[in-house]
């Protein structure tokens, strides 16, 4: 058992302040949501909200990288640019594997982006198509767009798979100020039929954006449906935030019985996440952006801006009588997480120092919720609350937790636990020191 203030390990310095080991960055420039999340021949897909120009958003275009692995990822040429009309906001990519667009072959198929033109004026936003027969290295746009123009002001974020059941493409797209999701279907991409809108339900104290439709296995084998929707602000634990709804799906209607928020994180720092389409086993795989609206042009590196979440394996699990969602992290080669045991009837702590500060994770016998308390490593003019879990009811928890330059991530799946944060504690030497956490590590 570890005693109080023991130095468990000292972590080495590296590389360029804040750049993370784990996480990933774009190369140069502004950063923000996950698009396009795709597996396809061996290889993930991550295209991504991006500025080309600069470190500030705007000029929104879709950044690229491949990976075998998730971690290892090879930069590739801006996928989809601004023009002077439109940005390219949020969206999803596919493969068209029955080539119901005709944009490639059934040899060949096209891999098809779905994304929302937003034109720089902010008067409208519908849903353009982009392809590409490289597998997605060069992109052209559809010259029939839009493909779905409600003549909304604020519509985007389209999230599109295919349905196997019905031959058919199956999109969930939100809007945004009226708190609801709608969905949609189209036998080839290029003309959708509305089937129904969800919403406004539970947490509605911002913008609804950046949704996705799946279904997931409980342990029983039974199949339920999730849906995401991230909000800004309104989030659990301040500004950006994103919740979920588990329900039944009937190819038309999505519902649920759920009227509060469940949330698929109660960090800070966890965005717009969705999910990959055709990852390997069918597994659910979630990547989100590690920032807040709040801040997130106040984060001081100056090469880039913004990284993602660990990536994280979604599964279903019925803790207190209730189905919830389990995100168990996609560990990253060579790192092994700090691993403790929680006893609940014990104050605890587990302490990341350097010379500068310190980032704080305890948890409070008495009110039974882990905190993380980065108000020492924070931005200075910020007031910073620590970020606060639900109250757990359980005896005691494993806490695995991912330490990386920029940030921290806890996972406690027996508890339905993540917590994703960005800290500030610069490229030093870390101390790691602990309280009454058992740690697991052999
Ligand atoms: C979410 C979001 C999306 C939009 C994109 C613009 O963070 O606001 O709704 O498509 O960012 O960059």
């Amino acid at each position: 058992m570890d005693s109080q203030g023991s130095a468990a390990k000292v972590l080495p310095i590296f590389g360029e302040d804040f750049r993370p080991r784990f996480h990933f960055t774009p190369e140069r420039n502004w950063m923000n949501d996950p698009n396009g999340l795709l597996f396809y021949k061996g290889k993930y897909h991550l295209f991504y909200q991006h500025n080309p120009e600069g470190n500030l958003w705007g000029n929104m275009s879709w950044g690229h990288a491949v990976s075998t692995d998730l971690f290892n990822w090879e930069h590739l040429p801006i996928a989809i640019r601004f023009d002077e009309e439109i940005g390219i906001f949020s969206g999803s990519a596919v493969v068209d594997h029955k080539n119901t667009s005709g944009f490639g072959s059934i040899e060949k198929p096209a891999m098809v982006a779905i994304f929302t033109a937003a034109r720089h004026d902010q008067t409208h936003q519908s849903q353009h198509l982009a392809y590409s027969v490289d597998e997605g290295v060069t992109w052209v746009r559809y010259s029939g767009n839009p493909v779905l123009d409600e003549s909304m002001k604020d519509f985007r974020d389209p999230k599109v798979t295919w349905d196997a059941s019905s031959d058919t493409w199956l999109m969930t797209i939100a809007k945004p100020e009226e708190h609801k999701i709608a969905f949609y279907r189209s036998p080839d991409l290029k003309s959708w039929k509305h089937l129904s809108d969800f919403g406004p339900l539970a947490a509605i104290g911002g913008c609804w954006e950046c949704p996705d439709l799946f279904p997931l296995a409980a342990p029983d084998g039974s199949t339920h449906w999730v849906l995401l929707v991230s909000l800004n602000p309104g989030g659990v634990a301040g500004g950006s935030g994103t919740q979920y709804f588990i329900g039944q799906w009937d190819g038309t209607t999505f519902t649920t019985s759920q009227s509060d928020a469940q949330w698929i994180d109660y960090g800070r720092d966890n965005y717009a996440g969705v999910t990959f389409n055709d990852a390997p086993n069918n597994e659910k795989i979630f990547l989100g952006w590690m920032s807040n609206w709040i801040y997130a042009k106040d984060i001081p590196t100056e090469i880039w801006r913004s990284s993602m979440t660990l990536p994280r394996t979604l599964g279903a699990a019925e803790i207190n009588g209730e189905l919830q969602i389990i995100s168990t992290p996609v560990f990253p080669k060579n790192e092994e997480p700090y691993h403790y045991l929680i006893d609940c009837d014990q104050n605890c702590s587990i302490t990341f120092t350097t010379d500068a500060g310190s980032v704080e994770v305890i948890f409070n016998a008495s009110t039974k919720r882990l905190t993380i308390d980065r108000s020492n490593a924070w931005l200075g003019d910020v007031i910073e609350e620590p970020q606060t879990s639900p109250k757990t009811s359980a005896a005691e928890f494993n806490l695995e937790i991912f330490f990386d330059h920029g940030s921290i991530e806890l996972f406690a799946p027996s508890i339905a636990l993540s917590m994703t944060s960005l800290h500030l504690l610069h490229n030093e030497e870390v101390k790691i020191s602990t309280l009454n956490a058992k740690s697991l590590h052999a």
